[in-house]
């Protein structure tokens, strides 16, 4: 038997997750990027034997620095890809050993895809030469004419949604890209450009945990997934939660030129940035105070001193994993933050953008899933110093069950 080779596609550009910042190849979800959660899926798998990661032209060195983060030891190649996924895939082909018999393609942005159903998908490519991972569709389906009215309504029963992964004998594969090439022919999945050679394609069924994070919603989806994977119990005593305990916190900083402005973790473009002793993370201090407020713990002056230089531009999404151990330290049982709710008070720029990637910055460091926190932004209709451009304020309120 030859060898078997999964090519991970990574180097779309993500416009409809609308996310800033390098894509959503590279987000956070339950501490670890996308990328990483797909490759290890594909590393568990025993019948793999080398893995290629196409990633955006850019983006080859931030692929690699997932690669070896997370030592992924099967990753043969990092490699630039193309305008369409379909080129993209190409590009890998190119890569591939001589002597491999299957290949295995699945797409970056699948992180939840299970490594048994990686070789279910692998198992059954040797039977078939051609399998997708397939789930029943569980909307009705429509086709729509161009003024938008329903032309058809295809029978439920037979509509499947195709996902990855994909398998493929090498030669099927090869045969159905360069057919397609030399046609003109772009698919959406490698599967229809073998159909279009005319061979079967056999469907097993996947799983609709395995989601493709598309849009926005996508992001929370897998969150709440990944967060409901977490063993059940981790080995730590606790006792049942008694009262909910709510937390209070505000800052304001300062807006000056030369300081990059950082907010939730995100580095935003803005000619100006906040003035203070660590990055001045406005909206994550007023986190931190809300926090230890809840606990009665203090403030993030009296635990991070801006006399101690120690904490000179200190990265504030280090300084709240650190809020987070001296709440466990200081409880006598675990305490369970049950949602944080923050508003960041500013006139410019525009912050709607980066909200979602704040999010998920705040709820990694916290251990949380992403709908356990909210941020909200507002300008102050020119009023007070937030009004003015002189400074931008937070306000975030936390609730912990104790
Ligand atoms: N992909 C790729 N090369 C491209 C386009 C897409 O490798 N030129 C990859 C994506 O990175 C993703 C998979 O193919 O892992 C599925 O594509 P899709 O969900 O459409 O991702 P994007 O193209 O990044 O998203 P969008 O279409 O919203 O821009
Ligand atoms: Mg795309």
């Amino acid at each position: 038997m030859g060898q078997v080779i999964a090519i991970v596609p990574a180097a779309g550009k993500g416009v409809r997750m609308g996310l800033k910042g390098p894509g959503k190849q590279f987000v956070h979800l339950a501490g670890k990027p996308v990328l990483a959660h797909t490759l290890l899926a594909l590393e568990a798998s025993a019948q793999i034997d080398g893995i290629i990661v196409v990633i955006g032209q850019d983006q080859v060195k931030l692929g690699w620095h997932v690669v070896n983060s997370y030592s992924v030891g099967k990753v043969q190649a990092v490699i630039p890809g193309g305008r369409t996924r379909q080129e993209s895939v190409w590009a890998g082909l190119q890569h591939v050993p001589d002597d491999t018999e299957i290949v295995l393609v699945h797409d970056g942005a699948r992180p939840l895809a299970k490594t048994e159903l990686i070789d279910a998908a692998i198992q059954a490519a040797r039977t078939y030469g051609a399998v997708g991972v397939a789930v029943p569709v569980k909307d009705t389906i429509k086709v729509r004419d161009v003024a938008g009215f329903v032309a058809s309504t295809p029978p439920r029963d037979s509509l499947w949604a195709i996902q990855t992964p994909q398998a493929f004998h090498y030669s099927i594969l090869h045969e159905a890209h360069t057919r397609a090439n030399e046609s003109g022919c772009v698919g959406t999945d490698d599967c229809m450009l073998v159909e279009k050679l005319g061979k079967p394609v056999q469907l097993i069924e996947g799983s609709y945990r395995n989601i493709k994070l598309t849009t926005p919603e996508d992001l929370i989806v897998a969150s709440a997934l990944l967060a409901s994977d977490e063993p059940e119990d981790d080995g730590q005593e606790r006792q049942s939660p008694t009262v909910t305990r709510v937390g209070w916190g505000y800052d304001i900083h300062r807006l000056v030129e030369g300081r990059p402005l950082i907010l939730g973790g995100v580095e935003i473009p803005y000619h100006q940035g906040l003035l203070g002793h660590s990055d001045a993370d406005v909206l994550l201090h007023a986190v931190m105070d809300s926090l230890l407020g809840a606990m009665a713990l203090g403030d993030i002056g009296q635990h991070f001193p801006d006399t101690d230089m120690r904490w000179r531009g200190a990265n504030s999404l280090h300084l709240l994993q650190q809020v987070n151990k001296i709440l466990i330290r200081s409880s006598g049982t675990l305490p369970k933050i049950s949602h944080i709710d923050c508003v960041i008070i500013a006139e410019r720029p525009r912050l709607a953008p980066y909200l979602l990637q704040m999010r998920l910055n705040i709820a990694e460091a916290l251990g949380l899933t992403v709908d356990q926190v909210s941020i909200k932004a507002t300008t102050a209709e020119g009023l007070g110093p937030a009004g003015q451009g002189e400074g931008i304020i937070a306000q975030a309120i936390a609730a912990i069950l104790a």
